[in-house]
């Protein structure tokens, strides 16, 4: 079968390999052979393929892939030759407290993950997906999709008439956006572009800050809600956001901190974080139960991703350049 590679240590873009590999072994007893249909990009998967996280030569890249199962093992009766099947970002993580594993387990960082035609893995490393998904579509639900469900109602349980920030138009902050919407909360949005603004509000952002022409958005946020602050801030950039976050938050309110855009350090007003009694929680995805409580929530609802591009599988390193030029809204696939 066809696969992308790492190709050089550390791997770089260029480096990256379109290869015949070997097929996907027979499915064991509880495992599935899944003939993968769809991955999506996240910037995870940018840190591996760019050598930012160190990986084998040779690693088969993308940690979110959805398919068509096409052979069962001994013993496996939760799915069936034919079912359409979306991964988990954690296989070993399948309810409960998070891992202490790290990232050892995950697809296309610690294992081989899902830039290829073919992958066998334990039932437990699939859930099944929205009725009426595409495989590119559910193939965005693994890492992006759970990430923000985590940040709004397990982390966090946001209701109708909360007030949720999101910031920027990647993948995360989309899905952050429309979950918001769907639990009745009104959103502040940012983003450097104005074209992309206008989309934001598209798709139901009731307020937007452009964050480069207004860098001092916390405070905007802030005067947004007459002073009160947000419920919940969706942080994707890291220490180079988070005190505009800090100043956006309502006393008592709630930081989800996600991401590494800006950065993986940096000087923090912790003493201002402290003054507002805010709860800042960091979070890596999350478990396969709450995948499948938000596929439940995801048909209840009609959500459905939003994807801006879509690229084969042979040029996964133009998606990756496509994706770091911050051209992409929301998600980009990768058809396989
Ligand atoms: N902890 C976790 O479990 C987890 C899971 C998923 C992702 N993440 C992290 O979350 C971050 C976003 O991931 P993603 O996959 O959604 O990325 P992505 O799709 O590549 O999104 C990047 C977008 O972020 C926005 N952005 C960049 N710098 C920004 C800044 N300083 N302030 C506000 N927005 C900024 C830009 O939006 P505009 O073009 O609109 O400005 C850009 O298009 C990454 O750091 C990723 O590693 C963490």
């Amino acid at each position: 079968m066809k696969a992308i590679k790492t190709g050089a240590t550390p791997s770089t873009l260029d480096a990256l390999e379109y290869v015949d590999v070997e097929d996907a072994p027979a499915p064991g007893p509880g495992e599935i052979t899944v003939r993968v249909g769809a991955s999506s990009l996240n910037f995870h998967d940018y840190a591996v393929v760019s050598g930012m996280i160190p990986a084998p030569l040779g690693r088969i890249p993308m940690s979110d892939g959805a398919g068509e199962v096409t052979a069962v093992g001994e013993g496996v009766s939760e799915y069936a030759v034919g079912d359409s099947v979306v991964s988990t970002f954690f296989p070993d993580w399948l309810d409960g407290a998070p891992p202490t594993t790290a990232f050892t387990g995950v697809p296309g960082d610690g294992i081989d993950g899902f830039a290829c035609e073919a992958v066998t893995a334990p039932t437990t490393a699939f859930t099944r997906i929205p009725k009426g998904y595409s495989p590119a579509q559910a193939a965005t639900l693994t890492c992006a999709g759970l990430t923000a469900w985590r940040a709004l109602f397990v982390d966090n349980a946001i209701k109708p008439g909360d007030i949720v920030l999101t910031q920027g138009t990647g993948g995360v902050s989309i899905f952050a956006l429309q979950f918001a919407k769907m639990a009745g909360a009104t959103v502040i949005s940012t983003s450097s572009s104005g074209e992309k603004l206008d989309r934001l509000k598209e798709l139901g952002a009731d307020h937007l800050i452009n964050y480069k022409e207004v860098e001092a958005w916390g405070a905007k946020a802030l005067e947004l809600t007459g002073g009160r602050g947000v419920d919940c801030v969706v942080e994707i950039g890291g220490p180079g956001t988070l005190d505009q976050s800090i100043v956006a938050t309502r006393v008592g309110g709630h930081i989800a901190l996600i991401g590494v855009l800006t950065g993986f350090a940096g000087n923090v007003q912790t003493g201002v974080l402290m003054g507002k009694n805010q709860r800042l929680q960091g979070l890596t995805v999350g478990s396969r139960a709450q995948q499948l409580d938000m596929i439940a929530a995801i048909e209840a609802n009609g959500i459905e991703p939003v994807i801006s591009d879509t690229f084969p599988l042979e040029n996964l390193a133009d998606a990756f350049r496509h994706q770091i030029a911050n051209k992409h809204f929301g998600k980009i696939a990768v058809e396989i």
